[in-house]
């Protein structure tokens, strides 16, 4: 069975087909999916979505582009969100200068206080970082390092890197991206990562694998991001499988209380 840590269902690219997507889930091998929050509005969704479907998980936190939507009062409901049995982790956060909607020091404040979030209610980060590959390291070392661990999504750093992130107990999320012909720099990230800290993930409805490349993605895509990382590490396509969905259970550890 396959486990997708990181996906946006209630994204409108969604809407028209969700539940019978959804429905086709199970009979595909997709055991189980995290709804990731990326807004406010994201974050309820997502609690919505875990509520709905017995094999769908919440993940609570508030993206960089979208912290100008944070102040204390919506904190202390993320917090409250972060304590029921469905949410598994806090995410997404972190810091994205690509985009930069927000300036540097106010994203960095916001990924400071949800990291602490993180802490203070035991659980495990989902860590979004975009051209500030070096701001982001250096906040995770300084405030969060080894405490409760958790998945770099969608990482798209070097493989020296990933290393780094796995020596202070992070597990590397790998998705699509790995399939492109030019993603040099990410097949090398999935040959050098040990298998033990890899975890596959969609962040559907973007960056379907090839070659669906350009798509809307979603979780019955996985499959070809697992083959390719077999390929790469000259394994069997059963054994990535079951360790990333073994990984994911071991880096959500709420999933294994549920
Ligand atoms: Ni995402």
């Amino acid at each position: 069975m396959i486990f997708d840590t990181h996906a946006h269902y209630d994204d409108e690219a969604f809407d028209k087909d969700r539940q019978e997507l959804l429905g086709q889930m199970g009979s595909a091998g997709i055991g189980g999916i995290v709804n990731v929050g990326a807004s406010v509005r994201g974050i309820r969704a997502s609690q919505e979505l875990a509520q709905q479907y017995p094999f769908i998980y919440a993940a609570v936190g508030v993206h960089p582009d979208e912290v100008g939507a944070l102040d204390e009062k919506t904190l202390l409901w993320m917090y409250e969100l972060c304590r029921r049995p469905k949410t598994v982790a806090v995410g997404e956060i972190g810091l994205d200068y690509y985009w930069d909607k927000e300036a540097h020091e106010f994203q960095k404040q916001w990924f400071i206080r949800q990291l602490q979030m993180a802490k203070d209610t035991g659980l495990p980060v989902n860590i979004h970082s975009r051209e500030a590959a070096q701001d982001t390291f250096d906040i995770m070392k300084k405030y969060h390092a080894g405490t409760t661990g958790g998945i770099i999504h969608c990482f798209s750093s070097s493989a020296q890197m990933a290393l780094e992130y796995v020596k202070l107990g992070y597990y590397i999320g790998i998705g699509g991206v790995v399939t492109f012909k030019n993603a040099r720099v990410m097949k090398e990230v999935a040959a050098a990562v040990p298998i033990e800290r890899i975890v596959v993930e969609t962040d559907c409805p973007y960056l379907a694998p090839a070659p669906n490349r350009g798509k809307r993605n979603s979780s019955l895509y996985l499959p070809l991001v697992i083959e390719e990382i077999a390929r790469i590490r000259g394994m069997m396509a059963q054994e990535v499988e079951s360790a990333v969905w073994e990984n994911a259970h071991q880096v959500y550890a709420k999933l294994r209380r549920a």
